[in-house]
């Protein structure tokens, strides 16, 4: 019998929605969202613990059926191993994350790439490597609290921290800001609204276009239908369900 593919897409919280949105637009496999909000926000805790989280979730999803794996977190990507993979029995032909995007994005030669993340993610250096064996020129900025703000849904702080960013993106230099955090983009307004208000024209990259073109690749076929699973259903998680929609 010929085996029924499930997508599976997880992150610490709802900052995979941003991703889960964009491989929606490219293929009709059914698909299990898992966020998980108990142990949100991942991005100010040490490797050992994230990975203890990954281990986790993949097994969460193993036994939920999935075949095909998108780790919508840069945090977790950062720290997924050939070997992790290898001991939770995931093929890596089936298995895409944040870092596989960001090795697919095409930089023109002016740009100057300002990378924000959270403190796990800029401290692993993950995307500086990358950057630099592209010949990029790029700088490093982490809004420790952004991801944070976004999960507990605090506007007021999560505008705060994007005014941190903007001016630190005007102080390097910056022509670009490339999220390197699902978070950020759900919130993408809030940065182009400010942007302008302070009369800057940064461009903004999310990795997740990338995503989901290597999803697209696989030519998964099903219904369409989104499962959401979630270790704490908080309001934002409720919410952001419908930011899919
Ligand atoms: N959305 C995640 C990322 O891409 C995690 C943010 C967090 O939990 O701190 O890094």
């Amino acid at each position: 019998m010929e085996e029924k593919p499930l997508l599976g897409i997880f992150d610490s919280g709802v900052g995979g929605f941003s991703v889960l949105k964009e491989v929606q637009k490219v293929t009709s496999v059914d698909t299990i969202y898992f966020g998980d909000c108990a142990n949100a926000p991942y991005g100010n805790k040490q490797e050992s613990e994230i990975v203890g989280y990954i281990k986790n979730i993949l097994s969460i999803l193993k036994k939920n059926g999935v075949t095909h794996f998108v780790s919508a977190c840069n945090s977790m990507s950062v720290f997924t191993t050939e070997k992790l993979l290898d001991e939770m029995n995931i093929r890596k032909d089936r298995y895409i994350d944040m870092v596989d995007a960001m090795h697919e994005i095409a930089f023109k030669d002016d740009v100057h790439v300002l990378i924000i993340g959270t403190k796990a993610t800029i401290a692993s250096e993950v995307y500086q490597n990358i950057l630099q064996e592209k010949g990029v020129i790029f700088s490093t900025f982490s809004p420790v609290h952004l991801a944070g703000n976004i999960e507990s849904g605090d506007i007021q702080a999560v505008s705060n921290d994007i005014v941190d960013v903007l001016m630190y993106a005007d102080q390097a230099k910056a022509t670009h800001i490339l999220y390197a955090c699902t978070h950020y983009p759900l919130v993408d307004n809030l940065f182009k609204e400010e942007t302008k208000i302070k009369g800057f024209s940064f461009q903004y990259i999310d990795p997740a276009v990338y995503v989901a073109y290597q999803v697209k690749k696989w030519n998964l076929k099903g219904n369409k239908q989104i499962i959401y699973k979630t270790s704490k259903e908080t309001d934002i998680f409720k919410k952001y369900k419908e930011f899919v929609l």
